[in-house]
């Protein structure tokens, strides 16, 4: 008899009742479906890791996800800002040691200044890598012509998270006021793609609250949205945060790093050519987290490049790795656990989201 697994795995688009099953398998089961991903990746986009120099430009955020360690209610958090020579410095290092992209990462900001500011900051990073680093930017949600401009600016790549696609749940886990709006989210989602960028989202997992049912539905919804990039972790608690009371719900640190492999995992079963990052968060939980994200799918990864006097205040979430480590240390650091995972580094190659050129037409 076949067994319901290695059933549902000959396809590799996957109904909302045979995702619930594929989540909720037991060491066997999962077993395969790493194998089937991992097969898959190889085939589609190869045994390669991406370099994204990670900048941490701001903590601080207008807003007040009921999440986070950084937003604006936490009066803890002590704020800071790069200055313009911080930023170019880590360009700089990106650039010489051949990263090829940068991410620009901070909490939230609207406002003319910042819209600038940033845009100022793309011209020069263009000019300092003489025209060749790729950025990609998550500066949260933004209107239309923020996203143009920033386009036109020299960024090419935007990373916003829907967090959760269960509008309820979404509703639970920040204010319930008009900053922190579902259908703003993805009316910004849907922006980003009308100007121009490779889009990327992802999800949380492990919310209190969250159901493997709502797991199902994030799949669907990033292969519905027809996304390039995702990036999605496990949901760690922090706590100097609201949603910290709720913290006797959550399955335990181990079972939402299981949870967040196999959403990789199938994740790459359902959308071949897109890119995945080996996120941060998985590290938190696993001190191996990043090598196992790639070995079931992820070929994104993204060391820090933030100056480390910052680090400590930009803690999203609690036990974030590489608090210490200078640019130098994470990048032999992720060398070799890329290398124990069986791949290699696409020094000097941007990566871009094979999705993306496809649906551009561009190959
Ligand atoms: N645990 C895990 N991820 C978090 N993020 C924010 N707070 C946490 C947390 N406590 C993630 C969100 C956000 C991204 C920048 O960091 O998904 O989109
Ligand atoms: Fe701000 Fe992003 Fe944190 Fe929300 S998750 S509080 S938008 S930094
Ligand atoms: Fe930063 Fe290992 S990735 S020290």
């Amino acid at each position: 008899m076949i067994n319901i697994i290695d059933d549902i795995l000959l396809k590799d688009n996957f109904t909302h009742e045979e995702l619930m099953i594929l989540l909720a398998s037991d060491v066997e089961g999962r077993n395969k479906i790493f194998k089937k991903a991992a097969q898959i990746k190889e085939d589609y986009v190869g045994n390669i890791v991406y370099f994204r120099g990670l900048i941490e430009y701001s903590n601080s955020c207008v807003k007040n996800c009921y999440y986070c360690g950084i937003r604006a209610g936490n009066k803890f958090s002590t704020r800071y800002n790069l200055t313009d020579e911080e930023v170019f410095d880590a360009v700089r290092y990106a650039y010489e040691n051949n990263f090829a992209s940068i991410v620009i990462q901070s909490g939230e900001r609207v406002n003319v200044g910042f819209t600038e500011k940033i845009s100022a900051l793309l011209k020069e990073i263009k000019q300092i890598s003489k025209g060749t680093m790729g950025v990609t930017l998550s500066l949260g949600e933004q209107d239309l012509e923020t996203y143009q401009k920033w386009f036109k600016a020299g960024a090419h790549r935007y990373l916003l998270r829907i967090e959760t696609s269960n509008r309820e749940l979404y509703k639970k886990i920040h204010p319930d006021d008009a900053m922190h709006d579902y259908n703003v989210r993805l009316e910004a989602l849907k922006n980003l793609k009308k100007a121009g960028f490779q889009v990327g989202t992802g999800v949380m997992v492990g919310l209190p609250f969250q159901t493997i049912s709502d797991l199902a539905d994030d799949l669907i919804f990033f292969k519905e949205l027809d996304i390039d990039m995702a990036g999605l972790g496990p949901y760690i608690e922090h706590h100097q945060t609201p949603l910290y009371i709720e913290k006797d719900r959550l399955i335990s640190k181990t079972e939402r790093f299981n949870l967040s492999l196999k959403m990789i995992a199938l994740l790459r079963i359902m959308m071949k050519d897109i890119n995945i990052a080996a996120t941060t968060a998985m590290q938190a939980i696993d001190p191996m987290g990043r090598e196992k994200a790639i070995k079931v799918g992820a070929n994104v990864i993204m060391p820090n490049l933030t100056p480390i006097k910052y680090r400590e205040n930009y803690q999203l979430y609690e036990d974030k790795p590489c608090m210490d480590e200078e640019a130098d240390e994470c990048k032999n650091c992720l060398e070799a656990r890329i290398k124990i995972a069986g791949h290699t580094i696409g020094y000097g190659e941007w990566g871009d989201s094979l999705h993306f050129k496809k649906r551009k037409g561009l190959i």
